[in-house]
């Protein structure tokens, strides 16, 4: 009945069973794990839902590319970040997840491939079955700091590669494509004809630099003459308002890959008109709104990283240097079994993190914590987790 490409398990985890089981009992589990922006305390400012209510979006006048009030907001946000597009190279999506696909959509035909960090975000694999993509890892290595794998990147190029994925910074490792990364990712593109994606939606997310108040945003990696180049951002993260639905691509690279690449996707946008007009309405005052959002944030992810490496003192287990995102890695070394230790956190500890290889990391030993949580919560889950930590043997 159903096509091979959903063929996925659709049991649950062990570790999403175990948590079940202890919420119908009725016991609170500290969520290290949470992602959710709406449901950490932050301060949405006052009037932020009065835009939705502008009259002008009772008249429905569809656009495959998005209203162009939303797009020129894009266009002069992605101006700070070093690019200076035109609106015309904007177009808006609900989510980043969908532009993902509708990018796989344009450059790659069945069984062809793309490129992706790993470790990074699980929905990857989903993605990729669903547009009959294969994914294709490459590796990031920790060195004291996060290194792109070029050579293992450079081999991975095959027939039928058609794209790179950059995630800057990724997630979870909280790491920025270094400029000589970048250079080389930018000759094997053009020596191998390969479109570059760049997923910048924790670009706002740095923890370095002029600090929680002025976080620098690193520079894009998009705008390269040569490359055709897909730069994703969305509210999701950068207004901390997944709720409501709003990403976009900006369109950049030699006139002509942009025109065809911007045409073909307009059709496709037009077969689904997926973005709600009010929100799309709502954007350019919404953006005047981000730095009122993002320095909340960014203030909560400094201090519970600033807590959780200040905590870390006895050599148990290392935060991995990072430059920015919304998660932190720790590496422990007592740890084989990343699911049993998970599974042994729940049920001792009532704490809920995730597991490395959620995440495809290489080798076992890494925990991935979230670093939005409330403080009072955070530093009571570090502190549990230390507990477990330090009660357990050391590998010999
Ligand atoms: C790197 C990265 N890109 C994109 C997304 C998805 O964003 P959106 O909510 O816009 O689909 C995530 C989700 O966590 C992510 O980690």
């Amino acid at each position: 009945m159903f096509a091979d490409r959903t063929g996925w398990s659709l049991a649950s985890n062990a570790i999403s069973r175990r948590l079940q089981a202890l919420r119908e009992r009725g016991i609170q589990v500290l969520d290290l794990t949470e992602s959710n922006p709406t449901k950490v305390g932050i301060r949405y400012p006052e009037g932020l839902l009065a835009p939705l209510s502008d009259p002008r979006s009772l008249l429905y006048e569809p656009s495959a590319q998005g209203l162009r009030s939303a797009r020129e907001a894009v266009a002069s946000l992605c101006a700070s970040s070093g690019v200076r597009p035109n609106p015309d190279q904007v177009l808006l999506t609900a989510s980043t997840s969908e532009a993902y696909s509708h990018l796989f959509r344009l450059l790659a035909d069945p069984g062809d491939s793309v490129l992706v960090p790993a470790p990074s975000y699980p929905l990857f694999q989903y993605l990729a079955d669903l547009n009959d993509v294969e994914p294709i890892r490459y590796p990031l290595r920790y060195e004291g700091g996060w290194r792109i794998g070029l050579e293992a990147l450079e081999r991975s190029v095959r027939k039928g590669t058609k794209a790179v994925v950059l995630i800057h910074p990724n997630n979870p490792t909280g790491s920025c494509v270094t400029s000589q990364e970048l250079d080389r990712i930018v000759r094997i593109c053009r020596r191998e004809r390969l479109a570059l994606i760049s997923d910048e939606v924790f670009a706002p997310y740095l923890y370095k630099a002029a600090g929680a108040e002025g976080g620098e945003i690193p520079p894009s990696l998009a705008g390269d003459p040569e490359v055709l180049a897909f730069t994703l951002g969305g509210i999701s993260k950068s207004l901390g308002l997944p709720q409501m639905k709003l990403a976009w691509i900006l369109v950049t690279g030699p006139a002509d890959l942009v025109q065809p690449a911007l045409g073909r996707l307009e059709l496709i946008l037009d077969t689904y008109l997926s973005v709600a007009t009010p929100v799309q309405g709502a954007l350019s005052r919404w953006l005047e709104f981000a730095p009122a959002i993002q320095s909340q944030i960014r203030r909560r992810l400094i201090r519970n990283r600033r807590l959780l490496t200040d905590r870390l003192t006895g050599g148990e287990a290392v935060c991995l240097e990072a430059d920015g995102g919304w998660n932190g890695v720790l590496r422990v070394p007592g740890i084989q079994d990343e699911e049993e230790w998970v599974l042994r956190l729940l049920e001792e500890e009532r704490l809920l993190l995730h597991p490395g290889y959620f995440f495809d990391f290489e080798e076992p030993g890494h925990l991935v914590i979230s670093l939005l949580p409330p403080p009072e919560v955070f530093e009571e889950g570090v502190t549990r987790l230390l507990r477990r930590v330090r009660a357990s043997p050391r590998p010999s």
